[in-house]
This record gives structure tokens, C-alpha cells and sequence, in this order.
């Protein structure tokens, strides 16, 4: 049997029959009945009840003391840096292997993505190689990060928890705190997910979320800044809101701001989807265990598992090829999805794309390595018997 046969055929041993979906929403819970609560009472826009609710929600299942819900992911980076500190000009720190949002949200604030290097034993930023390349290239001046090579301020770095793995938050923490840089994490792929008890994205300044038809809770389209500073969260409300001042019938608008509102019918999709969170991720793991099985003792690739003292929420299951498979990779994505298992690589490094070809990049061994070898695999917890 071929090299791509026979991971179509562990893949089809836990899937079954029938085509299989990289991640489906599952929306059989309340989300009808929230969805027509809302056409009924004509709540259907950018205020109401739902949209208070999400946001309280949201908050109290990552234990941060503030959500501001928004249009979607990358609008909610975009604010995110902005309230960061990031200005015109100014480099941001993210991770080669990333979805592209990461970066886009960078240049919507008119400043540089400085692309870094990831580890392989968390998908994200390698806090020692980033210390290493910091050091090689920063410079402090009055309290500030300065690139040698570029002339400009370094000032927030953005790790990213890859497929809902946790980055090192610990050490990364400790190297940003080092070289005078904020952190925002970017948690779009990381609802759910956990770090020595806390959840994602309560290490740095703030953090994003996604709701995306694709991520873990979805609401057709929306994501959020979540946040422990009551001060930013009341910037980010105001600017994604466009800064009107409240007034029951007044429009007094006191700065140029956005219109970057989580409708309420999204967000009554939100809450219902938040309330089955838990019951996703159960099935998201009962998968994992399914695929390890399979996988076990299999030479030419293995299954991305959680790292100790951390909870993933296993939004994609991973697949990292052996060495010596790497070149395989495209045969075996064409063979699974020619047989109905929806399988994609990861990003293209975000350094090669037009775009950034000329940005700022430290050395990107790990990353490049890993962009050959990825291959995400059906996820959705239907797939492991949820209704
Ligand atoms: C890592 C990452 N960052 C940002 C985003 C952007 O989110 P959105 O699509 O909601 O704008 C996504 C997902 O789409 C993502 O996976």
C-alpha cells in the first residue's frame, strides 16, 4: 500500500464512512430558538440583550475580567494592537507560521510584521529563539526596543496559539517583559483552551478571539478583545462602536472610530454555541484518542499532542509528518481529499507571501520545517458522535 493510502485509511478507520469535514459547525442546540427571539423582538443589530449577554459570557468562561465583542477576528486584532501601543511604523513581533489575519492586522495599524520563529513543542513563538534574535538585533533606547537593522520601535509581540494548542506563555512572558515589549495574544484558534489552569489569551495586555464558521464557536462570522484592564475595555467598546458618546437621542462622536459591532443575532448564535463549548471539546479529544490509536506505532507521521499541565482544546487535528515523509505531503492531501477526508497543510509562511516578502524576519528554521510537514486533519466532534 502506498505512503498516502495508508494514512487514508487510519484516517477513514476513525471517520467512517461517508465525507468528513475539516470542522463543521454543530448548531442543534439553541441557536434557533435565540436566532428567532431575536426576529421576533426585531433585536436583530448592533445592540441588544444578546450582545450583553456574549460578552458576559465570554468573560466568564476565560476568567478575564472584560469582553468587548466585534465584528470578527482580525477587526478585533487590529483594535487590539492599536490599544496595545502599537503606532505608524512601529514593528510587531509575530509568528512566520500564522493565518494571515495575524499579520494583516499589523499593517491595518500602519505598522511592520516582524516575523518569528516557532517551537515544535507548542506550534507558537519559541520564547528562547526570540530572546536570542532580540538580542541580536534590539537595541533599548529611553526604555524602548529599537531594531538595529531597521531604525524602527519594536513594541508588542503577538503569539499565537496554533489549532488551539497553548503557546509557552511562562517563558514568552518573561522575554517580552526582558526587551520592554506588550503582549496581545491572538486566541482566535484557542477558545477552550487552557495553560496550568488559566485559560488563553490572560498573559498579556489583551487578546482576540474568533468566531468564524470555522473555529470552535462559531457565530457565522464575529470575534472579541478580551481583557483584565477595565480601562482598555472601555477604549476598545468605545472605538469599535463608533466612539458615539451615550445619549438617549444625541450623536456626539468624539474621535474617528469604527463600526466594528458584533450584530445581536450573531451574538445570539454566540451564547448558544458558548453553552455547548464543553461538549465540543469533549468530542474534539474523544477524537484525538481515536486518531492516536489509529496512529500508534505508524512510522511516517505522528498526532500533535497537548503538552503537559495544558488543556487544548483541539480546534484541528494535527498530523506532523516524519522527516523523511515531507515530500509526500501534497500526494497525501490529494489522496484524502480525493476520497471525501478534508485535509489541508498549514498557512504558507506569512515571510513568502507578496506582501511581506520584505518585511523584518529572524531566522525561521523550525517554522520552515514545519509548514512542510503539517497536515490537519477531519475534526469537526461530530465526527466522534455529537449531536
Ligand atoms: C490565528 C488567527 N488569527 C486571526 C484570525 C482572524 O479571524 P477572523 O476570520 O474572524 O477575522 C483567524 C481565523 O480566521 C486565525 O486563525
Amino acid at each position: 500500500m502506498s505512503f498516502s493510502d495508508s494514512i487514508v485509511e487510519r484516517i477513514r478507520h476513525v471517520v467512517g464512512g461517508g465525507r468528513a469535514m475539516l470542522h463543521e459547525p454543530l448548531l442543534k442546540g439553541n441557536e434557533l430558538a435565540y436566532v428567532t427571539e431575536c426576529i421576533q423582538t426585531g433585536w436583530v443589530s448592533s445592540v441588544g440583550a444578546f450582545v450583553d449577554r456574549f460578552e458576559r459570557d465570554l468573560a466568564a468562561y476565560t476568567g478575564a475580567a472584560h469582553a468587548v465583542v466585534v465584528s470578527n477576528g482580525t477587526s478585533a486584532l487590529q483594535i487590539a494592537l492599536h490599544l496595545a501601543g502599537v503606532r505608524q511604523d512601529d514593528e510587531v513581533l509575530v509568528p512566520a507560521l500564522s493565518f494571515v489575519a495575524t499579520a494583516n492586522a499589523v499593517r491595518h495599524n500602519g505598522a511592520w510584521p516582524h516575523f518569528v520563529d516557532s517551537e515544535t513543542r507548542t506550534l507558537g513563538i519559541d520564547p528562547g529563539a526570540l530572546d536570542k534574535h532580540l538580542d541580536e538585533i534590539g537595541e533599548r533606547r529611553g526604555g524602548e526596543l529599537f531594531n538595529r537593522l531597521t531604525g524602527r520601535r519594536i513594541s508588542v509581540v503577538v503569539p499565537m496559539h496554533t489549532f488551539g494548542h497553548p503557546v509557552d506563555m511562562a517563558a514568552l512572558s518573561e522575554v517580552a517583559a526582558r526587551h520592554g515589549l506588550a503582549v496581545v495574544e491572538d486566541a482566535a484558534e484557542s477558545l477552550g483552551s487552557f495553560a496550568d489552569g488559566r485559560h488563553t489569551g490572560n498573559a498579556g495586555v489583551c487578546a482576540t478571539l474568533s468566531f468564524n464558521g470555522n473555529k470552535i464557536v462559531t457565530t457565522g462570522g464575529g470575534g472579541a478583545i478580551i481583557t483584565n484592564d477595565p480601562e482598555l475595555a472601555r477604549r476598545a467598546k468605545h472605538l469599535t462602536t463608533t466612539a458615539k458618546q451615550p445619549h438617549p437621542w444625541a450623536f456626539f462622536h468624539d474621535e474617528v472610530a469604527y463600526n466594528f459591532r458584533l450584530p445581536n443575532l450573531n451574538a445570539a448564535m454566540g451564547c448558544a454555541q458558548l453553552e455547548r463549548i464543553e461538549a465540543f471539546i469533549d468530542a474534539k479529544r474523544e477524537l484525538t484518542q481515536r486518531y492516536r490509536q489509529a496512529f500508534d506505532g505508524f512510522a511516517g507521521a505522528s498526532l500533535f499532542l497537548e503538552r503537559p499541565d495544558t488543556r487544548a482544546n483541539y480546534w484541528l487535528q494535527t498530523l506532523i509528518l516524519a522527516e523523511d515523509r515531507a515530500e509526500s505531503r501534497d500526494e497525501v492531501l490529494q489522496a484524502a481529499n480525493a476520497a471525501g477526508l478534508m485535509t489541508r497543510p498549514v498557512w504558507e509562511l506569512l515571510n513568502t507571501l507578496p506582501m511581506y516578502r520584505d518585511c523584518p524576519a529572524a531566522q525561521l528554521p523550525v517554522a520552515r520545517d514545519l509548514a512542510r510537514r503539517i497536515i490537519n486533519i477531519p475534526s469537526s466532534p461530530q465526527l466522534a458522535g455529537l449531536a
